[in-house]
């Protein structure tokens, strides 16, 4: 449906406040057939509005859908630079792909990209990240720091904090983190951060970081095979959860923490990374592409890196793994 027509349509119910309007009122506001305006009624419905329709009374909106809009994100959002520049779309491939284009065109640090959905929403080792429509936040945002290439793992780091300190401030719960980037709620994973790179000899040109939070998903949307291993916000705490306000409270947290590690580095950061880690002084098997280390996790370098403690007390260096917490 054009975006002008949706738009009428909806200030017109807007106004009507739950009252009907007539399917012949419709018509002359947006200068088509009654027939026309069936239509797009149900594209209304396909885009999730809850509409009736009774005979000779007309249309009435029942209930809107839990849409996100830019103007939305905006509206108490309290950092300087993130996400200052919104770009919004309700239907994308993956909003990695648009926040690379938009950083290829000189879009400003801090540009953050939405979506309500992801038809090919991308995870780690090319994995596909399960992006319904209007229940998750499926957001990039891209950076531009002055840091060497070797140092952007932390860019990762710095973003599970930001996000775990976001569910702590909008919900009840108590997340923690499973190197490198996972986000855990009573073990299922809740959150995934997937970071990029567009470097150019040895510089830095941005750093890409999206952002996937499953927000009110229920059990059941999730395929089958998900459902032992992820969860949302709405399934832990039994509550409806503002996507708007947590997109707000990720950028005012990672804001904060991004402009602390330019100033003092990655100590302060490495510290508070630690004190929600899941696995450090466990035994855990780190799954990497050449082998699997089982070992005790002592904790990360100051570039992010996880360091494993094998039984013959070898010291793994650990760059890219899936981790498993050991049963002993
Ligand atoms: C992972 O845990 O494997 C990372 C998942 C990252 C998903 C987010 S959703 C927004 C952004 N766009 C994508 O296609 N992926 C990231």
């Amino acid at each position: 449906m054009q975006s002008e027509v949706r738009k009428k349509l909806l200030d017109a119910f807007t106004e009507a406040n739950g009252d009907y309007l007539s399917g012949q009122y419709l018509a002359d506001l947006i200068g088509c057939s009654r027939t026309a305006v069936w239509k797009h009624i149900e594209e209304l419905r396909k885009h999730g509005f809850e509409l009736e329709a009774i005979q000779r009374k007309g249309y009435r909106i029942i209930k809107t859908p839990d849409q996100i809009s830019a103007d939305e994100v905006r509206l108490g959002l309290t950092t300087k630079f993130l996400g200052q520049n919104i770009h919004y779309q309700e239907s994308v491939d993956s909003t990695q792909k648009i926040a690379k284009t938009l950083s290829y065109e000189n879009a400003p640090e801090g540009t953050v990209v939405i979506a309500e959905e992801q038809l090919t929403g991308r995870g780690r080792m090319n994995r596909a990240w399960h992006s319904p429509k209007y229940t998750g936040v499926w957001m990039s945002m891209i950076l531009r720091p002055n840091i060497p290439i070797q140092k952007a793992p932390q860019l990762t780091l710095i973003t599970a904090v930001a996000v775990v300190r976001a569910i702590e401030e909008v919900t009840k719960l108590s997340p923690e983190i499973k190197w490198p980037n996972d986000i855990l709620l009573h073990g299922k994973k809740v959150t995934g951060i997937l970071t990029e790179l567009q470097a150019e000899a040895d510089q830095i040109f941005a750093i890409i970081i999206g952002v996937g939070i499953n927000v009110n998903q229920q059990l059941t949307d999730y395929p089958e095979e998900l459902r032992d291993i992820a969860t949302s916000l709405a399934i832990e705490s039994g509550e409806k959860i503002s996507r708007a306000q947590m997109i707000r409270s990720v950028l005012s947290n990672f804001e904060k923490l991004y402009l602390l590690y330019l100033e003092d580095g990655f100590t302060p950061i490495k510290l508070l990374w630690e004190s929600y880690a899941i696995s450090i002084g466990k035994t855990i098997i780190a799954r990497t592409i050449n082998e699997n280390i089982r070992g005790k996790a002592l904790g990360i370098t100051e570039d992010g890196v996880l360091l494993i403690e094998d039984e013959a007390g070898k010291i793994h260096h650990v760059y890219s793994a899936d981790i498993d917490l050991s049963e002993n």
